[in-house]
């Protein structure tokens, strides 16, 4: 692609919204509008041309990744600009929450059972909208949801870790992150993952392959809790 993310803002700020371990992610501005610009970084243990050939894999693959999502009919930022040179890809910015700070507020600031129970289905459908396309998030987090501002719709971020597949363990696995997620983070947010199945189950036709191997995914899970 073309476009120059080199002048970063108009006005040439950038601000550091989150530091990582692969990728440093700032907001900016980007033709006028405000924006997120995520850059991977090399390893620096790696070798050097090798390392910049996988960076740029990776980078590639999100946005590809980010872009099939889309195409699926689940609600991702709009991708404005990748820099093969620089790593970077560019997004549009997100006003709104992420799930994690709505779910946390629960009960204490007003958020109410029907946001959470309309958030988690929306959660499911976009979930199970992937799976029947052959793509895995790979890391689904309350932190890669965001809720738009005004419309209250589901975003869908950081597909850095995803991958295409239509094998059940990949989906089983996806939803067992999110599930293990929930449970640490969201406790006091109750049935929140059944009502997200629950959407999982009407949005995907192969809900139940995937529900069997969720099953033996947790089962794995408690197995190796027990021992460790
Ligand atoms: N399009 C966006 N709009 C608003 N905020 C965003 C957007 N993309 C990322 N962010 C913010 O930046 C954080 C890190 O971005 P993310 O893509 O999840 O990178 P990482 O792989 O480091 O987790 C997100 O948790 C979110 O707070
Ligand atoms: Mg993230």
């Amino acid at each position: 692609m073309e476009m120059d993310t080199t002048t970063g803002a108009d006005n040439g700020s950038l601000i550091l919204v989150k530091q990582g371990a692969e990728a440093r992610v700032f907001e900016s501005v980007f033709v006028g509008k405000r924006s997120i610009i995520k850059e991977r970084f090399s390893k620096k243990y790696r070798h050097p041309s090798l390392d910049s050939k996988l960076t740029l894999k990776r980078l590639n693959a999100e946005a590809r990744c980010m872009t099939k999502a889309r195409r699926l009919g689940v609600s991702t930022p709009v991708l404005y600009a990748v820099d093969p040179v620089l790593h970077t890809l560019t997004f549009e910015y997100v006003e709104g929450p992420s799930v994690k700070d709505v779910f946390l507020e629960f009960g204490v600031s007003g958020v109410v059972q029907e946001r959470l129970d309309d958030i988690a289905t929306q959660i499911g459908d976009a979930i199970g909208k992937l799976h029947d396309g052959g793509l895995v998030h790979g890391d689904l987090t309350t932190s890669n949801m965001l809720i738009r501002n005004g419309t209250n719709q589901l975003v869908l971020i950081d597909f850095g870790l995803s991958f295409t597949s239509t094998l059940p363990e990949d989906k089983a696995v996806d939803l067992y992150v999110l599930e293990r997620a929930l449970i640490s983070m969201h406790s006091s947010c109750g049935n929140v993952m059944d009502r997200m199945l629950s959407a999982y189950k009407k949005s995907s036709k192969q809900w139940s392959s995937t529900f069997n191997k969720l099953a033996q995914v947790r089962q794995r899970g408690r197995k190796r809790t027990m021992v460790g």
